[in-house]
C-alpha cells in the first residue's frame, strides 16, 4: 500500500500550525510565565522560539521528509544503526508522557465547555460559586478520568480518518475557526473596563529582571518554546514525513512559528485583560490556574457565560488539533514498521493512552510528573539528539534536502543552518537542561559551560565512530 501524501501544501502547514497551537498557548503560557517573573521570561522565550525553535522545525522536517518515515524509522533507515534506532524510540515515550496528561487537561476543557454550554441553556454555571474548590473536585478522579477517556477518543476519531480525510480535514476547519473566534474574544476583552492593566502587565518588558535572572529562566523558557511548537517530540518528523517534493521547507517553518506565536500573543490578549478587569490576580501559579481564574471571571462578566462556551470551545478545538499529533507519531511507527492497518493501530495505541492516561487522571502527583517534571528535560533532550543527527549523521544529505524546493535565498542559508543545528542548537540545549537541574548556581557558570561542551563533544565523537554506542 502507498504511503498517504498531505492533499495540499496549505493542508500540511494548518495540520503542524494545529499541532503548535493547542494547550501549550492557551493553558500553559500564562502560568509558566506567571511562575517565571512574567516579561523577562517572555523575552527569552520569544528568543527561543525563534532562534532554536525554526532552524529546529527544519531540522526535525528534514529528517522526516527525507525517510518518509515515522521517527523511529526515519533514524533507522537514514543511518543504519541500532543505537540511533533506539533514539527514535524514545520519541514514541515523549508521546506517551504527551499525551497522557494532555488529554486530562483536554478533558478538563471539554468539561468545562460542556457545563459552560449547558448553563446557556439556563441554569447556573456550577464552577461559578467557587471555582478553585469546584476545580479541585473535578481537575482528579473518576471525573476526570471519565472526561479523559471522551478527549481521547475524539482524538482517535480525527486520526483514524487517515492523514487526508482525518488530519488534514480536520484541522483545515479548526484552526481557521480557532484564529477567528480568538480575534473575536480578544475585541470583546479589549472593551472590558481595566483591560488597560491587563495589557500592560502583558506587554511590558522588563530588561532590569531579566539581566538578573536570564539563567534561570533559561530552562523553563527553552521547554515552554519546544513545547508550544511541538519541537522535540518526533511529531513533526512525523508530519513532514507524509510531504511530497515540492515545498520549501524553511519557509514552512517560518510561517508555522510566526502563526503559532501569533495565536500564543492572542490568546495572552484574550486572558490577561479579563484577569485585570475583575482584579483577578494572574499569579496564581500552577496547572489550575486558568481554569479557577479565568473561569471564576467569566462569570462576573456580561455574557459571560456565551464568553465562556465560546472561549473553552476554541481551546478545546486548540487542544484536539495537536493531540491528534501526538497521537499520530505511534500510529505512524505502528501502520509503517509492523504493518498493521490504521484502524488496528488507532485502537491498539489508544488502549494504552487510556491506561497511562487513567493514572494521570487518577493521582495527581503522576500528573505532576509528566507535566511538569519530564515533559520538558525530554521535549529539550530529544531535540539536542535529533539535530545531532542532523547535523553529524545526515551532513550532506540535510544539506541536499534542506535545499530541496527551496528559493535562492532560502538555499544559500543552508551551510549555516547546518552548523547551527548540528553545533549551536545542541550545546544551547544541553547547557539549558543542565541549568534545568541548577548546575550552574551549584558549580559555577563556566563549569557548566564546559560540562555542556564536553557531553557534546562525547556525542559528536560517539556520532563519528565506526563502532558507535550512541
Ligand atoms: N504544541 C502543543 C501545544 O502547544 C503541544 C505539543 C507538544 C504537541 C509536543 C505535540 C508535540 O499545545
Amino acid at each position: 500500500m502507498t504511503r498517504e501524501t498531505w492533499a495540499t501544501r496549505v493542508g500540511f502547514v494548518l495540520a503542524a500550525v494545529g499541532s503548535a497551537v493547542g494547550l501549550g498557548n492557551v493553558w500553559r503560557f500564562p502560568w509558566v510565565t506567571a511562575e517565571n517573573g512574567g516579561s523577562a521570561f517572555l523575552l527569552v522565550y520569544l528568543f527561543v522560539v525563534l532562534v532554536v525553535g525554526v532552524p529546529g522545525l527544519v531540522g526535525e522536517f528534514v529528517v522526516g521528509r527525507r525517510a518518509k518515515r515515522n521517527p523511529v524509522g526515519a533514524l533507522r533507515d537514514l543511518s543504519g544503526s541500532r543505537a540511533w534506532t533506539a533514539v527514535g524510540g524514545v520519541s514514541v515515550v515523549t508521546a506517551l508522557v504527551l499525551l497522557s496528561f494532555y488529554s486530562v487537561v483536554g478533558g478538563w476543557i471539554i468539561r468545562y465547555f460542556v457545563e459552560s454550554a449547558l448553563a446557556l441553556a439556563g441554569g447556573p454555571l456550577p464552577y461559578a460559586a467557587n471555582p478553585g474548590a469546584y476545580f479541585g473536585g473535578v481537575s482528579t478522579g473518576v471525573d476526570a478520568l471519565a472526561y479523559h477517556l471522551l478527549f481521547l477518543a475524539l482524538t482517535g476519531a480525527v486520526v483514524l480518518g487517515g492523514v487526508r480525510r482525518g488530519i488534514e480535514l480536520g484541522t483545515t476547519v479548526m484552526m481557521p475557526v480557532v484564529f477567528a473566534l480568538l480575534v473575536a474574544l480578544a475585541a470583546w476583552a479589549a472593551t472590558q473596563p481595566g483591560a488597560t492593566a491587563g495589557y500592560a502587565f502583558y506587554l511590558s518588558f522588563d530588561l532590569a529582571t531579566l539581566r538578573t535572572n536570564v539563567f534561570s529562566v533559561l530552562a523553563p523558557a527553552a521547554g515552554q518554546a519546544l513545547f508550544t511548537l511541538s519541537l522535540g517530540a518526533g511529531t513533526m518528523i512525523t508530519y513532514a514525513s507524509y510531504l511530497g517534493e515540492d515545498r520549501s521547507l524553511p519557509v514552512d517553518a517560518g510561517t508555522i512559528a510566526l502563526l503559532n506565536t501569533l495565536v500564543g500573543v492572542l490568546a495572552g490578549l484574550v486572558v490577561f485583560p479579563l484577569l485585570f478587569s475583575l482584579g483577578v490576580d494572574p499569579g496564581s501559579p500552577g496547572p489550575g490556574a486558568l481554569f479557577v481564574s479565568i473561569a471564576g471571571a467569566f462569570v462576573r462578566l456580561p455574557a459571560g457565560t456565551l464568553v465562556a462556551s465560546v472561549f473553552f470551545g476554541v481551546v478545546a478545538l486548540a487542544a484536539l488539533s495537536s493531540s491528534i499529533s501526538m497521537l499520530e507519531l505511534p500510529v505512524a511507527v505502528l501502520v509503517d514498521e509492523i504493518g498493521l492497518d490504521r484502524r488496528r493501530a488507532v485502537a491498539l495505541s489508544m488502549s494504552v493512552f487510556a491506561v497511562t492516561g487513567a493514572a494521570a487522571a487518577l493521582d495527581a502527583s503522576v500528573f505532576e510528573l509528566f507535566a511538569v517534571t519530564l515533559v520538558d528535560r525530554l521535549l529539550t533532550a530529544g531535540l539536542a539528539v535529533f539535530l545531532l543527527f542532523v547535523g553529524w549523521v545526515l551532513g550532506r544529505d540535510a544539506l541536499a534536502e534542506f535545499r530541496a524546493g527551496a528559493g535562492p535565498l532560502a538555499a544559500r542559508l543552508a551551510t549555516p543552518w547546518l552548523y547551527v543545528v548540528g553545533v549551536v542548537l545542541p550545546l544551547f540545549l544541553v547547557f539549558t537542561l543542565l541549568t534545568g537541574v541548577g548546575l550552574d548556581a551549584r558549580v559555577g557558570f563556566w563549569p557548566t559551560v564546559t560540562l555542556a561542551v564536553g557531553i557534546v563533544l562525547a556525542l559528536f565523537l560517539a556520532v563519528r565512530s565506526p563502532r558507535s554506542v550512541l
